[in-house]
Parts: structure tokens; sequence; C-alpha cells
């Protein structure tokens, strides 16, 4: 059955009559987004919440297995349809078309070869692979069988896999020997048995063969992804599941502390996912559609896996770096597939705008229909050049916010049926009720005036996370509590006369570098473990590229052993404990760090002292040790 036409908004007049039904009836305007799905059985109940707890169910009582959505339901109507284009790091290495009929063979026989290795219901696995379509395999493959996926970004550190793997407590565990990214070779086995050396939960290690160089493998624990495909049959039922059971964890940097396993449960996730693919990217069917993220974070699972295959689209994947052979890559990538949606971060687009154009000139982009942005405000400058010279004027330009807890895309415009203004994710997509919030916590009604505050979401969505895995407390302290019977988003947001909602960025302690979610409390854990630093304070400040670098402020037991060695060795300690992405480009030693008289590090001014924006720091005088911070300032780097 194809589900597209009749799940897409067609003009924006229905757009806002669908948006009011859909705020003034949730469950009503759900309902009838699920009935377009394959359930095993149908939903008692669409919806169960209680934002106090918190708690929320969506359709429960309804079983159904994901990948039947995915897979099964495709192979009538358009089982030759490529499911999945993936391009390699290397463009001299050939590019793979997978049909949905070949990912269902694929995804059926993997899946019992995790029953075979011991996999069951409810299990977690953790994949630590590279941009390959094993991995997508791999992720269907838990699904088929209802064991939890917990996908790891391929480029953290051991020390970070390992806490992950243990704080889910994860059985199995599936990589790759080694891959590469641009002329980088990643031994991706190598940082597993580093992982793995201390106690761990892991039990097998699956390992596919990306390269042809050779491991070390432990006998008894690790095994080669082909030789056990040899095993197995190639039909696999699909698990009956529960709306409500995990379909997967992925963690997330906090402001405080370990990463948060964020918790996606199956019906919802899959319900939002569709619609809001469907919505935003207005998707036919035979587009071929791009998106750049890694499948390590939530838009690859959201935007590369679940929701295009869900919609039963052609999706993209591509293995390497925009910079590899050349800055040429992805306009390459776009003329060879004739893709039709490209959708990128702004990250991304602002280390390709500093490119000469004569890159983008040389290939034909015409196939292009509709651009997309994520992950991180887009100033208006990129917006332009995106605008300008990829779309040439003629792509509306998706800017999606959303976020790993959210699951699927919140505010955004339909693409050809919003109006775009650079910068502004514009509209909320039906389902979804957005509040902006003054500084009291009280809401600031919309009533055709401008205004700017926290924001908020006042009622529950299909697609949210529902707990943190094994830490509902920290669930409830993080999302529920800043505002009492709200999820709060931790992003402060504008809102224009007509609506339109702009996102100004974290108001809590994660900063976004490169579209990448950095907690400052992990990096500075991982700062003060250096024997030498008696204490340490990350801000962001803003960078041309990577939108927000990070700003290392250190105490020392012993200042005189302040040096550039020293400033190597700090961040050789975060790439090993977390990853290079959470390297600071600047690290200033203090003497001192300006603190409340509670003993609170005043982030505020260390911010604008590293953003060289002084004129203005606000009072100091209620500090504990106001007297230190012009000195800070005059070494500033
Ligand atoms: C930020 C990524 C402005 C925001 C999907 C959010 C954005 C965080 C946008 C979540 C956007 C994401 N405009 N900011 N279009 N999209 N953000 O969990 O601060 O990796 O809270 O999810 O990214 O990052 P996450």
């Amino acid at each position: 059955m194809e589900i597209k036409n009749d799940l897409q908004i067609k003009s924006f007049a229905e757009y806002k009559k669908v948006y009011k039904q859909s705020t003034e009836n949730p469950e009503e305007f759900w309902n009838q987004v699920a009935e377009k799905f394959t359930w095993k059985k149908r939903w008692d109940n669409t919806l169960a919440y209680d934002f106090n707890k918190p708690e929320v169910s969506w359709f429960s009582g309804g079983k159904l297995n994901i990948t039947e959505n995915c897979l099964d339901r495709h192979l009538k109507t358009q089982p030759n349809r490529n499911a999945i284009i993936w391009e390699p790091n290397n463009p001299n290495e050939e590019s793979r078309h997978i049909t949905y009929r070949q990912l269902y063979v694929k995804v059926c026989q993997f899946a019992n070869v995790l029953k075979n290795n011991g996999i069951k219901k409810g299990d977690r696995v953790c994949l630590y692979m590279p941009m390959i379509p094993e991995l997508v395999v791999a992720m269907l493959a838990c699904a088929r069988i209802g064991a939890i996926h917990s996908v790891v970004f391929a480029g953290f550190s051991s020390t970070a896999l390992s806490s992950r793997i243990n704080d889910s407590s994860s059985k199995l565990l599936i990589t790759a020997n080694e891959y590469y990214r641009g002329t980088k070779a990643i031994p991706l086995k190598e940082i597993c048995d580093e992982a793995l050396k201390n106690y761990n939960t892991i039990e097998k290690v699956i390992v596919y063969r990306r390269t042809i160089n050779e491991v070390s493998m432990q006998k008894n624990r690790d095994v080669y992804w082909f030789d056990e495909l040899q095993k197995v049959d190639l039909e696999a039922p699909a698990e009956t599941m529960d709306a409500e059971d995990p379909l997967f964890i992925l963690y997330t940097s906090g402001s405080t502390g370990k990463p948060k396993g964020m918790v996606h449960t199956t019906g919802g996730y899959m319900v939002g996912t569709t619609y809001s693919f469907q919505n935003v990217f207005q998707p036919e069917p035979e587009d071929r559609y791009w998106c750049t993220a890694d499948i390590g974070w939530i838009t690859g699972h959201s935007y590369i896996v679940y929701g295009p295959l869900l919609a039963g689209v052609t999706s993209v994947m591509f293995e390497g770096v925009p910079s590899y052979p050349d800055y040429g890559r992805f306009w390459e990538i776009i003329e060879k597939f004739k893709i039709t949606h490209f959708y990128t971060a702004p990250t991304a687009i602002r280390s390709l705008a500093k490119q000469p154009l004569s890159h983008i000139e040389k290939h034909n982009l015409n196939s292009l229909k509709v651009l997309g942005s994520v992950g991180e405000p887009i100033n208006e400058e990129a917006w332009h050049w995106f605008n300008d010279n990829i779309g040439k004027s003629h792509c509306p330009i998706v800017d999606t916010w959303w976020q790993t807890e959210t699951g699927s895309i919140m505010i955004s415009p339909l693409a050809g049926i919003t109006s775009t203004r650079p910068c502004f994710a514009s509209l909320p997509l039906p389902g979804v009720q957005p509040a902006l919030l003054d500084e009291n916590g009280k809401e600031i009604i919309f009533n055709g005036q401008k205004a700017e505050g926290s924001l908020a979401i006042k009622a529950p969505w299909p697609a949210m996370a529902r707990t943190v895995w094994n830490d509902h407390q920290r669930y409830k302290d993080v999302y529920f509590s800043a505002y009492p019977g709200m999820y709060f988003t931790g992003d402060g947001a504008y809102r224009d006369a007509t609506g339109n909602y702009r996102i100004t960025g974290r108001v809590d302690d994660v900063v976004i570098v490169s579209g990448h979610n950095l907690g400052t409390a992990p990096i500075e854990n991982a700062i003060n473990e250096h024997e030498k630093v008696a204490e340490s304070a990350i801000v962001g400040y803003p960078h041309e590229v990577k939108g927000n670098a990070l700003y290392a402020y250190v105490i020392l037991f012993n200042p005189d052993d302040a040096s550039d060695e020293l400033r190597q060795e700090i961040k050789q300690e975060i790439t090993r404990t977390i990853g290079a992405i959470a390297k600071p480009d600047k690290i200033q030693f203090v003497k001192e760090l300006p603190k409340t008289r509670s003993g609170k590090i005043m982030r505020r001014i260390l911010r604008k002292i590293a953003s060289k924006d002084v004129s203005n720091l606000g009072d100091t005088s209620t500090l504990l040790n106001g007297n230190i911070i012009d000195d800070i300032i005059q070494n500033t780097i």
C-alpha cells in the first residue's frame, strides 16, 4: 500500500486546518495517521500521559513490528525500488544499490545470526560501525527480533564506547575490522578490544570485514559477520512487539555527568518519523533522498534509516567526508545519483562555502528539489550561500528543529508549502505544541507580538523519548522539572509577529560544536583527570565554521606547569575519554575561576570573555572573587 499521498499535506491552507485539528483533538489526528501502517493488532488506547510523573504512552495495546512496515509492506508494491544507495569513502570503489527485496533478505538473514548468537527479545545490542549498509541491516535485524539497538557513533573513543556498553548492559557488539574516512584508517576493532579490556557486559563480537586487513580475533568471543551468515536461513518471522516496547537507545550528552541513554519506543516512533518525513520533505516515489548525517546520531536514525524506509523512499548513504578526495565530493554525489533531497548540517555548509565555487560549477545539480538543514542554528550567510549556490534559488530550504529526545522533527517548514525565511525553523508540525516561557516560567501566549524565551513543548507527541535508560529520575529532572507540566527543550527561541520560530541556541550547559551536542561537564571531568589539573571550566564561543568552538579555562595545581605541551596532553586526555570532537580549540591556564558565593562557576562571564565580548559583563560584585576577572581577560587567547 502506498502510504505517501494520503499522509502529505498539500497546501498551506491545509496545513493550517490540519494543525488546528491536531491540537484540538490529538488522539483523533494521530489515530488517522497510525491507521496507515501495518499493525498485528490495533491499539486500545491512543494516548495516556502525565507529564508530572512523567509517563507517556502512545497506541498502547497495539502490536506490531516496525520492520514489517519498513520492509515487508513494500515488497508487495515496490520490491525492486532501491531502499539504499550507498556511496563509499573512496570514489574508485563501486557504489552499492540495495532494493527493498534485497534489504528484506539481508535483514532476515542477519536477524537469524543475532538469534544464533544468543540474542533474544529485549536484549541490548551495541553497534559501533562505519556508515555502511550493514549498519542499517544490523539495526533492522535487531528490530526484527525485538532486540534493542544502541548505536554508538564510530568517532567516539574506547572509553566512551565502554561506558555506553555497560550502561545499557549490551550483550553483543557489532563492529567492523576497520574503515577509511578520507585518507584516515580507523581501526574500529582495535578500539573495541580496548573498550572490552576491563569489566564489560559483552559476550560476543560480530566483525564485518570492511577492508582486507586482518585484525586480532579473540577465541570464543569474536566471530566474522560473513561466517555467521553461512549458518542461517533466509527467513525470519517478525517478532510481535508492543507499541511501547523499546526500539532503541541512543546516547546524548547532558549538561551534567554521564551521557543519557534516551529510550525510543516502537509504535509512536514509527508513526512520528514517517509523518514528519513525509510532510517536511514531501518526497515522491521516484525521488532519491540523501541525508549526510552519521547514523550514530538521531538524524541518521530517524531520517536515513527509519523515516525514509518506512515511507518507501530511496535513502542515499555516504561513508566518507565532504573533503575527500576534494571539496567537490558532495556535489559529485548529487550529480551521480541525481539526488532530489539534500539534508545536511550548517557546519558542513559553512565549511563548503569557504571553498572555491568551481567545485560546485563542475557538477550538474539540477535534480535537486528540496534542501534541508539540521543540528544547530543556520546563520544568515550560510543560508543564503546554500540557497543561491546549491538550491539555485528554486529549492525550498527546510530548517528542521528537533532533538535526540524528540525523535522526530518538531518545528520546520514543509517543503514547498510553508514560506521560508533565513534562520527560521518556522512553524510547528501538526501535533506539536510549542510554548515560549519567560524568565518566571510563565507562558508567553502568542498574541501577534514578537517574543523571546525558553522553548518548551506543552503536550506529548508520538516519537518522544519515554525515559533515560535505567534512570527515569534523570528523565524527570532534566526535561520535566524546569517547567512542571511541560517538556523543556534546553533551547531558547524567538517568535516573530506571525508566529514563526527562530531557535536561538542552548540555554543550558550543552555546547553544539559542528552540529554535535557536547555537554560541558563530561569534558571538564576528562580535563580534571590530568594529574596536574586542579579544576576546569568549558564554555562555547562563536566559530566561523563549527558554529561554536570550545574554550577551556584550566587551573593547575602548580601554575609553573603551564605549557603548550600540557595543552596537548589535556587534549589527548579528552580524545581518549570522549573523542576528538570534544577537543577545545583554546586552553587558557588561569589562577582561579569566577564563582558565585555558593561556589558555582559563572559560565556566563567566561562565555563572554571567550567570545571577546567584555563590554558588558553584568554585575560581578556579587561574586566571591570578582577581582580575578581582569586577569582572565588580559590573558585571553
Ligand atoms: C540544536 C539533532 C537550531 C538545538 C536533531 C537542539 C537546532 C539540539 C536545530 C539537539 C535547528 C537542532 N536550528 N538549532 N534547525 N536542530 N538544533 O540531540 O540546540 O543532536 O536542542 O539532535 O541541536 O541536538 P541533537
